[in-house]
This record gives structure tokens, sequence and C-alpha cells, in this order.
């Protein structure tokens, strides 16, 4: 293997990398979370229709724009059209904030994982654990820089080197654990206080059943930018990753068939998450253990793996693991599109480019670590949400400039480039591009309708 080679191996190698970019704590946490709040498999529905239609024209044009252009998003968007090289530094702009707070995630699941390793998972269950831990000035900087370590080493040893390689491994062994996982969660049973019996089985039809009771409009178009939004973080559409990993693709790969691939295991993944954590919540906590946000992973399922008893702590101990893989394969992707970038505006060499964005990151993520301790501070935000700084940086990221590129990304593609600009580069291979006639279409009106309704919803405007 050419270690050093500036592109993958071939088609399962692009197609693990990016793979490993879309499967996130997006899939194993929030994507469960949303099913269970709007309407299980009523969610399901709409977010598969989202996934063929939506989510597949984003990801073709961001792929077939890496391609065609060779270049991460500031060349790519420029080279399409000089007076569009703001769009490639708006771009360029998301990976660089979400870094600062991914890492930190990621190193509050390293930190649980070493917890079920080390035989104190009764101690994660009980209450105000989460919360003594990340409003510790220590250990979530500790974990949050460990973390930066890792993603970044992985970075500096290259594309085929290092990312390739990391996500070969990881991606496959994710793959079984999170089925494994599933598996034990449809056998579980549980009486509760009230003496009602649930089952694993129970949950399971609850997560896929479409709930339909009290559906109005408005709930309806909510469960529909829910899924929007999901989708766009899931898949990490519009932000430049996947033009960077684009890229690295040689041309006689067949793209087609490989982002039918990634969209395949991206929603395998979510769906498959689902049924291992939907079940578990409602054998052990009913419905109501289904909260939002970091809640569901650092509190309501440590407690749903110490009810599991012995078993539990190997339960716990997979569940971070696979956490852990999502998480890593994820930020290298982040970290790997602003090395790209910087890459081609100073040619600094991947090594040095590395180094030193390896020190800034570690200062910055150190700081969006602290923020729930020395850094603290209440921010209304928009959408009526009160956030410290990682939602801060969250919000800013997904939920205002994500809609937004895409929205101007598909408009340059759509209306300026033209959408066969994207055609050409997906039929390069010689090999048919089945869902051209859905594409133009996509790409063109209904897309840039989607996203500016995402982008008002998500500011605050639209309400
Ligand atoms: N796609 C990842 C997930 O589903 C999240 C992610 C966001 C990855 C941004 C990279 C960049 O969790």
């Amino acid at each position: 293997m050419e270690k050093k080679a500036n592109h993958f191996s071939g088609q399962l190698g692009f197609v693990l990398v990016a793979a490993g970019s879309a499967v996130g704590v997006g899939n194993l946490w929030r994507f469960p979370y949303l099913a269970a709040k709007d309407g299980g498999g009523l969610f399901l529905l709409v977010y598969f229709a989202l996934v063929l239609t939506f989510g597949f024209t984003l990801l073709v044009s961001d792929i077939a724009i890496g391609r065609r252009t060779k270049k991460s998003a500031i060349g790519a968007y420029t080279e399409m059209n000089p007076k569009w090289k703001f769009l490639g530094v708006i771009t360029f702009l998301v990976p660089v904030l979400i870094m600062t707070y991914y890492t930190v995630i990621g190193g509050w699941i390293t930190k649980y994982a070493l917890v079920y390793l080390t035989g104190q998972a009764e101690a994660a269950a009980q209450d105000g654990y989460f919360t003594s831990f990340i409003t510790s000035p220590v250990s979530p900087v500790v974990f949050t820089l460990l973390f930066t370590g890792v993603t970044a080493l992985i970075v500096y040893n290259g594309v085929q080197g290092g990312i390739e390689r990391v996500s070969r491994c990881m991606m496959p062994v994710l793959l079984v654990l999170v089925v494994v996982i599933a598996g034990y969660s449809l056998t579980l049973r549980h009486t509760d206080d009230a003496g009602q019996l649930r089952t694993g089985v129970q949950g399971l039809v609850y997560y896929l059943t479409p709930q339909l009771e009290g559906l109005t409009v408005k709930r309806f178009l909510q469960i529909l930018l829910d899924a929007m939004s999901q989708l766009f973080f899931s898949l990490s559409v519009s932000m430049g990753i996947m033009i960077t990993y684009g890229s690295y693709v040689k041309p006689e790969v067949n793209l087609n068939k490989a982002v039918g691939q990634i969209e395949f295991f991206d929603t395998g993944v979510a769906l498959v998450a689902g049924a291992m954590i939907i079940p578990a919540v409602y054998v052990f906590s009913g419905t109501e253990g289904m909260s939002a946000g970091p809640s569901l992973m650092f509190i309501s399922l440590p407690k749903v793996f110490s009810a599991m008893g012995k078993a539990g702590v190997v339960v716990g101990l997979a569940f971070f693991i696979s956490a852990i893989f999502a998480t890593l394969t994820s930020c290298v992707s982040v970290l790997e599109s602003i090395v790209a970038n910087c890459l081609e505006m100073f040619h600094s060499g991947r090594e040095k480019t590395v180094r030193v964005l390896t020190v800034l990151y570690l200062a910055a993520s150190a700081v969006i670590a602290l923020g729930y301790s020395l850094f603290y501070l209440e921010v209304r935000l928009p959408n009526g949400s009160v956030g410290q700084l990682l939602d801060i940086m969250d919000y800013i990221s997904n939920s205002v400039m994500m809609p937004f590129i895409a929205l101007l990304s598909t408009i340059l593609v759509g209306w300026i480039a033209k959408p066969d600009y994207v055609i050409e580069e997906m039929e390069r291979s010689g090999h048919r591009f089945g869902r051209k006639t859905l594409y133009r279409v996509m790409i063109r009106y209904v897309t840039p309708a989607m996203m500016l309704a995402l982008f008002l919803q998500s500011t605050g405007i639209l309400s």
C-alpha cells in the first residue's frame, strides 16, 4: 500500500472512510432520540424519503465537486466560479468551528468507556455523576486533549496510511457491536415497581410503528424539519468534508454505487442504533427516559446499563467503544478537511500543517471543555434554548451555517454551474447516473426551497 498516497485505495476504502465521517454521535444518539420524540415509524418514513431525495442530492453534489476539481471547499468553489470563493470560505469555517467541540464530546465518551472498563459502571449510573464530571475543571479537559491528540495523530499519518487504515478497522467493528447490542436489547424484559412488565420487543414495536394520533400539519412540518436537520448533520454534507473526501477518489471509482452505499451505511447504523437504544430505555424507564441532548447518552443509558445487572457492564463498555469509533472517525474527517484546505492555501506540507493545527485545537478545545466550569455562561439562542459554549458553537455551525451553505451551494450548482457539472462527473467512470432526473429537479427547485425553510426555522426567523 502506498502509505503517503493522497487518494483512497479504491471504492471500498472510500465508502468506509466516508461512512466513518457520516456515522457519528448523530446516528448513535440524536437519531434514536428524534425517532422516539417524533412519532416512531412516522419519523423513520419521513427520514428515509429525505435520505433518498434530499440527502442524496447534497451528497452527490459534494462528492462530485470534490472529485471533479480535486480540491477542497475553498479551491473547489473558486474553481467553479471565482465570484463564489466566499462560499468556499464559509464552508471551510464549519469544520473549523465543529472541531472545537466535537473533540469535547469525544473526550466525554472516552471517559465513559474508561469508567466501564475500570468497573465503575455503578458510579456512572448515580444521579449527578455526569454533571459533576463536566463541571470539573480538570478531567473533561484531559480527556478532550487526549481525543484531540489521537485525532491529530491519525490525520498526521495521511490519507491512506492514517485515515483509510483506521476506518477500515473501526467501521466493521462498530457495525458488529451495534448489531449485537441491538439483538441483546430485544431480549430484555423487566417488571417495574407498579407490577407492569415491559419487553424489548414492545419497545421495538413502539419504535417502528408510525404514531399518527394527534398529528397536525404543524407537527408534521416540525417532524420534517427535524428529519432534515438530522440528515445534514448525519451525512456530513454542506461543510466541505465530503468535498475533501471526494477529491481523494480515483476517476475509475463508480460514484453512483459509492453514494448508495454511504447512504445505506449511515442510515442502517442509525436505524440499528434506534433498535439498540429505544427498546432498552423503554424496558427500564418507559418512554420518559428518551430525553434530549447529552442526558440520553450520559445519564439515561448508564442507568439502563445498570438495570441490566452484570451484563450491563459489558454492554455499556461495548456501547461506549462503538461510540468512540464513531466519533473518532468523524472527528478525523473534520480535521482532515481543515488540513486539506490549509494545504491548498499555504502549501505548507501535511506534517507541519497538522502540527500547527494541533497546537491551536488543543487550546481551543480546552476552552470549550471548560465551558461548564471556568468559562460557564448562559446565552439565550435565537431558537429559544439557553446554551453554554459548546451549544453556541453547535448552534452557529449546524443550525445557522449549514442550511445557509446548502442553500447557496444548490444555487451555485443548480443555476450557475448547472447540474451537468455534477452529472458529467457522476458518469465519468463510464457508469450511468441512475437518479439523474431526480437530481436535476432536486438541485434546482426542491432543495433550495427546503433549505430556505430550514434556515428560517432554525434561526428563529420563521417563528
Ligand atoms: N456525521 C456525524 C454524525 O452523524 C457528525 C459530524 C458532524 C461529523 C460534522 C463530521 C462533521 O454524528
